[in-house]
């Protein structure tokens, strides 16, 4: 297996580094890590701006940072010509066509969630067709320190389920507090019964390992924009 230099952007932050510890368990190099004010431990190379020479050397990117650094992050990456992660929530959707500019000449997968178990759950709204006559409620439980409301995820399972049934849900509930790393439930109601799907992160070493393994899988596609649903 060759050894990957990945360039993780967002580095000191939580999840920055727990990319870095999982790319070294993975046996990759946590080659370069971008960061804005506090710098990043365990990365060979830190660096905080674009012109630094090592990003020349690295071979996958991989973003964890805010919406307010998305805009510089994704065309300094593009032009390196390596595929691109980002797992960067709340981004506009101006933000959102710089990811469709930077897909025509690079690989790039961009996922409000980049667990396998919410990609499984976004499959499984499309069955909600069936009883779309239900009522649908979406709730979202994150740390206290999350920045955004509602999270990335609710709105893309918020998308999802509205494509499904064909009509509105009301807006997705909020709820931030204590150290959880998210949690998401859908509740579909009628007067005799509910259902409710509900997905839990235990830590946040779900969504490195699942970036890595979407940026591996990105080494061997050609430019374009990629989902989760893609790579798994
Ligand atoms: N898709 C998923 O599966 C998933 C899972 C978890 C989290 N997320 C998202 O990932 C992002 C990061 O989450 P987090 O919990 O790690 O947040 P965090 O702890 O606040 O870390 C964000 C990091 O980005 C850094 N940053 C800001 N501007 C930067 C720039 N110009 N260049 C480089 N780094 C910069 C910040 O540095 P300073 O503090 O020095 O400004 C901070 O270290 C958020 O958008 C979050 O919602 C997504």
């Amino acid at each position: 297996m060759k050894q990957l230099n990945i360039g993780v952007v967002g580095a000191a932050g939580k999840m920055g580094k727990e990319l870095c510890h999982v790319i070294n368990e993975a046996g990759h190099i946590p080659f370069l890590g971008m960061y804005n004010s506090k710098k990043p431990e365990g990365f060979n190379h830190t660096a905080n701006h674009w012109q630094d020479k090592k990003t020349e050397e690295v071979d996958l990117w991989i973003d964890f940072s805010l919406p307010g650094a998305f805009d510089q992050a994704i065309v300094a990456m593009a032009k390196f010509k390596k595929p691109i992660v980002s797992g960067t929530t709340g981004i506009s959707e101006a933000q959102k066509q710089l990811l469709f500019e930077a897909a025509k000449t690079v690989p790039v997968l961009w996922s409000s969630n980049m667990s396998v178990g919410v990609a499984f759950v976004n499959k499984l709204l499309s069955q909600f067709k069936d009883i779309k006559d239900f009522d649908f409620q979406i709730e979202e439980l994150h740390h206290r320190n999350k920045k955004d409301a509602p999270s990335g995820t609710a709105k893309t399972m918020q998308e999802n389920l509205e494509s499904a049934i064909g009509k509105k849900v009301p807006p997705t509930l909020s709820v931030r507090g204590g150290g959880i790393f998210g949690v998401h439930r859908i509740w579909a109601m009628s007067d005799q019964e509910v259902i409710t799907i509900e997905h839990q992160a235990l830590n946040r070493k779900v969504f490195a390992e699942g970036a890595l393994k979407a940026g591996l899988a990105l080494l061997s596609k050609g430019p374009g924009l990629y989902s989760m649903k893609d790579i798994f």
